[in-house]
C-alpha cells in the first residue's frame, strides 16, 4: 500500500489571495514573518479577506528564517489564548514551517518538542483548527508538503518535524506575492524546487502519481527558470515557477529526496562560524550534477535521468550521452543564475568567486564529520544508490573542488 497525501484545496494563479474571504470559521490567526508582506501590502489585504469572512483576525508578526524552537512555544501561547478555528501562514518557507510546529502545540499544548520531531507519529491534529498556508517564494512548498524544519539554538541543531498530519488544509498559490521576490531568492529557491522535482522522480519511494508531478515540474522549471531570474517584471514566468514549485512539492512530499538533500542540510551550516550559510538551494544546485554522476552507476537510477533528459529534450544517443546532457543542463542552468560551480568557489554572498569563503584547509577538517552527519539525514534512506561515510567524504571532496566522480 502506499499513501499519497495533499491539501484538500489548492487555489493557484494571479489573485487567488480572495480565496481567504471564503473561509468558514470564527477566528483565524495569521502568521507573517518579516515586514516584507506587511510592505507590499498582502499583510493588510489578507486581513481583509479573513474579516470581510466574518473573522475575527490576530497576527502573529516577525517569524524568523531558520525558525526557533522559542519561536514556535511563543506563537502557540499566543494561539491557546486566543483559540483560532483557523491558522493561515503566509510567507516564505520559515514562516509557513514555523506555524505548522505552532499548530501541533496549539492542538496539544502538553506536547514537547521532542515528542513533535518523532516521525510519522504525531497525533491527530484538527480538534481545534485548521491550517491554510500561502506561499511568498517558489521553491520550499512547504505549503502542500508533510514536512516542517525547526531550528534548536540550544544545540545549533536543525530538526524535521514530519507527519501527514501537518500538510495543510489549503493551499493558496499566488504568483502576485512573488513579484516583489529578490533574484537571488528567485535562483536559489529555483534550483531548490528542480532538485525536489529530480531527487522526488529518482527516489526510491516515488511512484506514479509523484512521477508525473515530478516530471511536470522539471518541465515547466526549464522554460521558466531563467526568464523568471533575469527578467524582474515577467509575471508569466514568475507564476509558472509558483506553480512548478508547488507540483515538484506534492512529488517529494510523498515521494522523499535523496543525498542531494542530505548533503545540504549537513553542509549549510557548517561553516556558519566563518561568516557564511551555503543556502539551501544554492548548495543543492552545485551537489545536483555530482550526486546525478553518483546515483547513475546504479541501473535504475541510470534510467530514471535518462527518462528525465528524454523528457526534456536533452538529446543524446546513448545512455552514457544523456547523462552528459543532464549534468550540462544543470550546470548552465547554474551559470545563468550565477550559481558557482562547487563549495570553493562559493563566495559569502553566494556568487562564484575564485577562492570561496571555505578554505581547503577548514573544509578538510570538518569534511569526516559532515559525511557522518549527511549519511544519517532523513533523506539518504530514499536515495537510489547507497552510501557510506567513506565515500560520502569522497563525494562531498567532488562537490569541493568539482572533480569529476568516477567512482
Ligand atoms: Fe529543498
Amino acid at each position: 500500500m502506499v499513501r499519497f497525501t495533499l491539501p484538500r484545496d489548492i487555489y493557484h494563479g494571479s489573485g487567488c489571495l480572495k480565496t481567504l474571504s471564503g473561509l468558514e470559521g470564527k477566528k483565524a490567526m495569521l502568521c507573517v514573518g518579516g515586514g516584507s508582506m506587511e510592505r507590499a501590502g498582502f499583510l493588510a489585504k489578507a486581513k481583509e479577506h479573513l474579516e470581510s469572512a466574518g473573522m475575527v483576525v490576530e497576527v502573529f508578526f516577525g517569524i524568523e528564517s531558520d525558525p526557533s524552537v522559542d519561536t514556535v512555544m511563543k506563537g502557540a501561547d499566543r494561539m491557546m489564548s486566543f483559540g483560532p478555528d483557523w491558522i493561515v501562514a503566509m510567507g516564505g518557507g520559515s514562516a509557513i514551517d514555523a506555524a505548522k510546529a505552532m499548530w501541533v502545540k496549539y492542538e496539544y499544548p502538553d506536547i514537547t518538542f521532542e515528542d513533535m520531531r518523532k516521525v510519522f507519529a504525531l497525533p491527530k491534529l484538527r480538534r481545534k483548527a485548521r491550517f491554510c498556508a500561502i506561499p511568498s517564494t517558489s521553491g520550499t512548498a512547504t505549503e502542500v508538503t508533510a514536512f516542517s524544519i525547526i531550528t534548536d539554538y540550544s544545540n545549533g541543531v536543525k530538526y524535521p518535524i514530519a507527519d501527514y498530519g501537518i500538510v495543510p488544509d489549503i493551499a493558496i498559490i499566488d504568483p502576485d506575492l512573488t513579484m516583489t521576490m529578490p533574484q537571488k531568492v528567485v535562483a536559489h529557491t529555483g534550483m531548490d524546487a528542480l532538485t525536489h522535482a529530480i531527487e522526488a522522480y529518482v527516489s526510491t519511494e516515488s511512484c506514479a502519481y509523484t512521477d508525473a508531478l515530478a516530471l511536470g515540474a522539471m518541465r515547466i522549471i526549464k522554460d521558466n527558470l531563467v526568464a523568471s531570474y533575469s527578467d524582474e517584471g515577467n509575471a508569466d514566468a514568475r507564476a509558472r515557477m509558483h506553480d512548478a514549485q508547488c507540483m515538484a512539492g506534492m512529488a517529494f512530499s510523498n515521494a522523499l529526496l535523496g543525498i542531494v538533500h542530505s548533503m545540504a542540510h549537513k553542509t549549510g551550516a557548517a561553516f556558519a562560524d566563518l561568516g557564511a550559510h551555503i543556502i539551501h538551494g544554492a548548495a543543492n544546485a552545485m551537489y545536483l550534477p555530482k550526486v546525478i554522476r553518483y546515483n547513475a552507476k546504479e541501473s535504475s537510477a541510470l534510467a530514471r535521468y535518462c527518462n528525465i533528459a528524454d523528457f526534456l529534450e536533452l538529446g543524446g544517443g546513448s545512455d552514457n550521452a544523456k547523462i552528459v546532457k543532464l549534468v550540462d543542463f544543470i550546470d548552465k542552468l547554474n551559470d545563468s543564475l550565477r550559481i558557482p560551480h562547487c563549495i570553493k568557489q562559493y563566495g559569502k554572498d553566494s556568487y562564484p568567486v575564485q577562492e570561496g569563503f571555505i578554505s581547503t584547509q577548514d573544509f578538510s577538517a570538518r569534511l569526516h564529520d559532515i559525511a557522518i552527519n549527511a549519511v544519517e539525514d532523513a533523506c539518504t534512506a530514499s536515495n537510489p544508490r547507497k552510501i557510506d561515510a567513506r565515500t560520502m567524504e569522497k563525494l562531498l571532496n567532488a562537490c569541493y573542488y568539482d572533480r569529476d566522480v568516477d567512482f
